[in-house]
């Protein structure tokens, strides 16, 4: 009968494993691609969240070959500064709002017209449906790629000064504004001094007086605990802030067709785990802001906001068009 030997191999035998486990090793480290992914909120906010599902997503559809690292809190720098980052090719993929990105991929402001969406659900219809594909197909001429539509959310007032609930309340307060001139056109018509400022100068600004206010959704204001240095908040939903999932064209370029529609599944995922942030945060946020100490005035009538609007809304009629802004104000999925 023949015995099986022993688990003892000869030295050779061994040292030739060994070798060929360590170059396995390599060869598997080696075939990893490390792409960064920036944004500009904490680990925790809607935006870390999404990153979150994204960077598993990425990691399960390449089968590890492709690790996603994160650069949460404006490590790469402001929104602004990431979008050019991704042009030139230092950023590999950022999760930015539409604010900045009007100025690289013009056909994106439309989206930033005040009270162009309902709520929540046309938001998200439209983004998703043609006329959001429609937009995403114009990146590329920019040298960008948009990888899928995420979400910001409504936007809020917060100030230093008073507690806001009428267009005239606004007349004179210095507000930051994102670098956005849909967003600056409006907010000079309703009679506030809009400043430009990048997210990372914010809270400092803020802190300091430098501006009396901001404007942001509620998973923002909560994330970046602005309850600390703005006492009263307005639930104006003046705006829907998009955010997208975006690419540096040189890095899309370098992915093979398969690797391309895996990091499209991946966005697809991440921006569903922002939507779903932001609407949980939308329900537990105001009154944890309110816990904070933030004086909060509900229930305001918007319609006068909307009347005081209407030369701007002339404006963004003869800029887009007409045809364009009800194609968005009246889709129906
Ligand atoms: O206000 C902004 O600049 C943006 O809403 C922010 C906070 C960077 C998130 O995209």
């Amino acid at each position: 009968m023949k015995r099986l030997r022993g688990a003892k191999l000869p030295f050779f035998v061994s040292v030739s494993i060994a070798f060929i486990a360590v170059a396995l090793t390599t060869v598997a480290a080696a075939a990893q691609t490390r792409v960064g992914i920036g944004y500009a909120l904490s680990p925790t906010s809607h935006y870390g969240v999404g990153a979150e599902a994204f960077a598993a997503a990425v990691a399960e559809a390449t089968d590890g070959r492709y690790v996603v690292e994160q650069f949460p809190n404006s490590a790469l720098g402001g929104e602004r500064e990431m979008i050019e980052g991704a042009q030139i090719g230092s950023v590999d993929v950022l999760i930015t709002s539409t604010g900045p990105v009007g100025n690289f991929v013009p056909e994106t402001l439309i989206t930033d017209i005040p009270f162009l969406f309902r709520d929540y659900d046309h938001a998200r219809a439209v983004l998703d449906g043609p006329i959001g594909q429609e937009i995403l197909a114009r990146f590329p001429q920019h040298g960008l790629v948009a990888l899928a539509w995420a979400e910001n959310g409504f936007r809020n007032l917060t100030n230093s000064v008073h507690p806001v609930r009428a267009p005239a309340d606004l007349s004179g307060l210095k507000l930051r504004t994102m670098q956005n001139d849909v967003h600056i056109l409006a907010f000079e018509t309703l009679g506030a001094l809009p400043t430009p400022m990048a997210w990372p100068e914010v809270y400092t600004a803020l802190q300091q007086g430098t501006v009396d206010g901001q404007e942001n959704p509620i998973p923002v204001i909560v994330a970046a605990n602005l309850a600390d240095v703005q006492p009263y908040l307005s639930l104006t939903r003046h705006v829907y802030s998009p955010a997208l999932f975006i690419m540096s064209k040189s890095v899309w370029d370098g992915l093979s067709e398969t690797d391309q529609q895996a990091f499209v599944e991946a966005a697809r995922i991440g921006a569903a785990a922002v939507r779903e942030e932001v609407s949980r945060v939308e329900q537990s946020g105001v009154a944890a802001l309110r816990g904070q100490g933030m004086d909060v005035v509900e229930g305001i009538d918007l319609a006068p906001f909307q009347e005081v609007l209407e030369p701007a809304y002339a404006q963004y009629a003869e800029r887009f068009g007409d045809a364009a802004i009800a194609r968005i104000r009246d889709y129906r999925p």
